[in-house]
C-alpha cells in the first residue's frame, strides 16, 4: 500500500451511499420490526445490568434504537449515511428520546468514544452490508464480559418472502436490471455464509435463533413506497425513471390484487451470539 492510499475496511468502497436517497421513504414507509423480537433485545439488555448501554450497528433511520431507548437502553446508533443519521435524530426527538446517533462505520466501532462497555450490539437488516468477521472482532473489543450480539432480520433465512415478491421483482428488472445493486454506481455483494455460521466462527460462538411470525400489511402506494427504501430500487438508482416505475408498479400491483390492500405472514428471525 502507497502512503496516499488508505485500506478500506468496508466491503463497499462508500458505505454511505449504498442507501442515499432512502431515509425519508425508510421512515415513512418501513414496517417495525417484530415488537417481540426488540422487547427480548431490551429484555436480554436488562437482564445484563440496571442501567444497560447497547450500540446499533447501521441503525438506519433508528427504527430499533429509539424503541429499544423507549424501553430503558442508553443506546449509541451508528450509520455512515449522514442521511440515517440525522433520520434518525429526528426519530429519536420526535419520541422525546435521547439517542446518542452518529456517523461512522462497523468495522471501527471500537474508534468510537464512550462505546467500551457495552452490554449489546444490535445490528438489524444491515449485517449482511458489513464485514461481518471485522465487526465481530471489534465487537469483541468493546462488548463487556457477559454481552450478547443481537442480528435482526426482517426475512428468516429460507423462510418464504411475500407473494408479491416475484410480481415486484419482474417490474424492477425492466428498470434496474435483475443483478441487485448496492443503491447507485455499487453492485451488492453476497456474504459469504449465513449470519449464525459468521457468529460461531466469532468470540461470540454460542448462539441461538429465534423466529417469529408475523402479519405485515401493506397497501398499494405502500408498497410501492417501501420500494424506495431498498439499495437495490433506490432514489439515487432509479433516478429520472423513479416516477415511471411507481407507476408501473403500481399497475402492476393492482393487476393481481384489485383491492389494493396487501397482506403476508412473514418470518423474522433473531439470531443472538454470546461468548462461550
Ligand atoms: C437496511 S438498512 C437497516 C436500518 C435499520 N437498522 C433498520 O433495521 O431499519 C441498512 C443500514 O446499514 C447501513 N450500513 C451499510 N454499511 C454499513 C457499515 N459498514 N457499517 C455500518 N452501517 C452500515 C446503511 O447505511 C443502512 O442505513
Amino acid at each position: 500500500m502507497t502512503t496516499t492510499q488508505t485500506e478500506q475496511l468496508t466491503p463497499y468502497a462508500d458505505p454511505g451511499r449504498i442507501f442515499a436517497g432512502t431515509a425519508g421513504h425508510y421512515a415513512r414507509y418501513r414496517r417495525p420490526h417484530p415488537r417481540l423480537l426488540t422487547e427480548m433485545v431490551a429484555d436480554l439488555a436488562h437482564h445484563h445490568t440496571a442501567a444497560p448501554r447497547m450500540t446499533d450497528l447501521g441503525c438506519g433511520p433508528g427504527l430499533v434504537s429509539v424503541e429499544l431507548a423507549a424501553r430503558g437502553v442508553d443506546m449509541l446508533a451508528i450509520d455512515p449515511s449522514g442521511e440515517m443519521v440525522a433520520a434518525a435524530r429526528a426519530r429519536a426527538a420526535e419520541r422525546q428520546l435521547d439517542v446518542d446517533c452518529r456517523q461512522g462505520t462497523a468495522e471501527t466501532i471500537a474508534d468510537q468514544k464512550g462505546v467500551r462497555g457495552v452490554c449489546g450490539a444490535v445490528v438489524a437488516d444491515a449485517f449482511h452490508w458489513m464485514d461481518r468477521p471485522r465487526v465481530l472482532g471489534q465487537l469483541d473489543q468493546v462488548v463487556a464480559a457477559g454481552g450478547f450480539i443481537a442480528v435482526l432480520c426482517s426475512h428468516a433465512a429460507g423462510a418464504p418472502r411475500p407473494w408479491w415478491h416475484e410480481v415486484i421483482a419482474a417490474v424492477r428488472a425492466r428498470y434496474v436490471g435483475r443483478v441487485p445493486a448496492a443503491g447507485a454506481g455499487q453492485t451488492y455483494i453476497v456474504p459469504a455464509g449465513d449470519h449464525q455460521s459468521v457468529l460461531k466462527a466469532s468470540a461470540f460462538a454460542r448462539t441461538a435463533v429465534v423466529r417469529a411470525e408475523h402479519t405485515v400489511r401493506y397497501t398499494v402506494d405502500d408498497l410501492v413506497g417501501v420500494q424506495f427504501t431498498f439499495a437495490y430500487s433506490s432514489p439515487a438508482l432509479l433516478g429520472d425513471r423513479a416516477k415511471a416505475f411507481a407507476a408501473d408498479l403500481k399497475a402492476a400491483l393492482l393487476a393481481v390484487e384489485p383491492s389494493g390492500v396487501f397482506e403476508a405472514e412473514v418470518t423474522a428471525a433473531l439470531i443472538l451470539g454470546w461468548r462461550p
